[in-house]
Formats: C-alpha cells, structure tokens, sequence
C-alpha cells in the first residue's frame, strides 16, 4: 500500500512515545499553564513531541508536521499530524487515561492513524481503505442500534470563563442514552467508539491533533463521522460526533440545537 511506511514509522514513533510517557507517568513533573489556567502543559509533552519529530525527520526530512507544542513546521500537502500526549490533566493527576496520537494527512485527507494508550499497552492503528485494528486484531463499532441503549463519552475543553457549552448537550444526552463516561482523552474516546467500547462520542471544540487519527480509525472500524448537523467531517472543523452509524441520527437529532 502506498502509505505503508508513513504507516510503520508512525507506530514505532507512537510506541516509542508512549514508552517515555510511561516512565515519566507518576513521577514529578514541570507543570505549566497555556493561556487558560486549566489548559496544562508539562515536560512529558514537549519531549513525546520532540522525540516524534526526530523520528519523522530522520526517516522523511522533507515532510511537513503539525504538533500541539511546537506548531507547523514546513509545507506541502502531506502532512503530519501529532498530539504527543493526549490527556494532559489526567497525567498531571496520575489518572490513567492518556495516549500518543500521530497521523497523516495527504491534501487534506487522513490516510494513516496511529494512537498508543501505553498503560494498557494497545496500539490501535487504521490505514485508508483498509480494516481498523488494535494490536494486529480488526476491530469493528459496536451493533447497538438505540441511542438509549448506548455508552457515550464526550469532553469538555478548558475552562474559559463563563458556563461550558457542551453542558446542555451533557445533560440532553444524560437523558436519551443509557449512560455516558468523560475520560480526557479525544483520542482514544475516538479509539473506543471504533473498538465498540462506545457507541457514540461528541465534542466542540477540538483541534486536528486531538482527532486526525482518531476520526479515520472510527470510519475504518464501519463507523460514521460528522459534525453536529451531520455534515462531513473536516480537520479543521471542531464540532465532532463519532458513532456507530446506527445511533448517529439520533445523536444529530439531539445536538441540531446546539449546533452553531
Ligand atoms: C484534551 C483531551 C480531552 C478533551 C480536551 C482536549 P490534551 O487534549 O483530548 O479529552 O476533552 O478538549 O484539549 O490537552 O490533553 O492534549
Ligand atoms: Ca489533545
Ligand atoms: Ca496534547
């Protein structure tokens, strides 16, 4: 396949990452603010950054990167797309939800995604047009087909002042479906809707890096991707709802009105 060694370097990178985080995880950290007070970053970030990039400059020096700590580097319609640490505030508080996210994007399309949650030791991994799979095993979205019979997770983004938006759709959604989890980490909310773990996940205001990867390992588990209308999902969009395509309308119905 054409993207097979974009595909290689990006799980040996995601699991080299996810090594460092491993032995940073409990440990002392520099933790610092990013603008908003709740918007954390620490030590563990920008050095599963760093040895990211290294890697993806060793391997393709003249491949463009966009990562979370250190911005866009160089240009071009391929491009890669890196969260080097996916739940933050959870790693800062010794909870144990967090994950690598690397993708690659050719002219705006997502056609490699990697995430690595290091604790459980699972790689989940999709290729465009090919079976999404987690440690070598395909992986499909779950067959529950009412929304009141599924698990969903969402996630807020950090406090900016004011009521969080996604407060009303938190409490419009505690009432249609069986129960709902928010885990802190995007990336691998995403990972578990394509695992069937979750049948469904919504939130507003993501970035690229916190779904690039995600977003294509749902679709290739047989899930459905939009925003909050039901339109097609775009990388620079940041409403977001992954299901398991059965329960999506109903998931669209609920957030019509919140959709801005
Ligand atoms: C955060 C996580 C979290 C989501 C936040 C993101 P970070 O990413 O993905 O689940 O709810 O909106 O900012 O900051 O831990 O990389
Ligand atoms: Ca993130
Ligand atoms: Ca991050």
């Amino acid at each position: 396949m054409a993207w097979t060694e974009r595909l290689t370097l990006a799980e040996r990178a995601a699991r080299e990452a996810g090594a460092l985080l491993r032995t940073k995880f409990g440990r002392h950290l520099q933790v610092r603010s990013k603008g908003v007070r709740s918007n954390l970053v620490t030590d563990a970030d920008t050095e599963s950054e760093t040895l990211i990039r290294a890697m993806i400059a060793r391997r393709f020096p003249g491949d463009a990167v966009l990562g979370e700590e250190e911005g866009q580097s160089g240009s071009g319609g391929e491009r890669w797309i890196i969260d080097p640490l996916d739940g933050t505030t959870n790693f800062t508080h010794g909870y144990p939800c967090f994950s690598v996210s690397i993708a690659f994007e050719v002219d705006g399309v997502v056609v490699v995604g990697v995430v690595y949650d290091p604790l459980r030791d699972e790689l989940f991994v999709a290729q465009r047009g090919e079976q999404a799979r987690c440690n070598g095993a395909s992986i499909s979205v779950s067959k529950v087909m009412e929304l009141r019979d599924g698990l969903l997770v969402t996630g807020f983004p950090p406090l900016s002042g004011g009521e969080p938006p996604n407060l009303a759709p938190f409490r419009e959604f505690t009432l249609r479906a069986q129960a709902l989890r928010r885990d802190g980490s995007a990336a691998l909310d995403l990972c578990y809707v394509g695992a069937g773990r979750f049948d469904g996940f919504w939130e507003a205001d993501l970035h690229a890096w916190d779904v690039a990867a995600g977003a294509l390992i749902v679709e290739q588990a047989g899930g459905r991707i939009s925003d909050y209308r039901g339109a097609p999902f775009r990388l620079d969009g940041r409403p977001i709802v992954a299901s398991n395509g059965q329960i999506h309308d109903a998931m669209i119905g609920a957030l019509k009105a919140f959709a801005t």
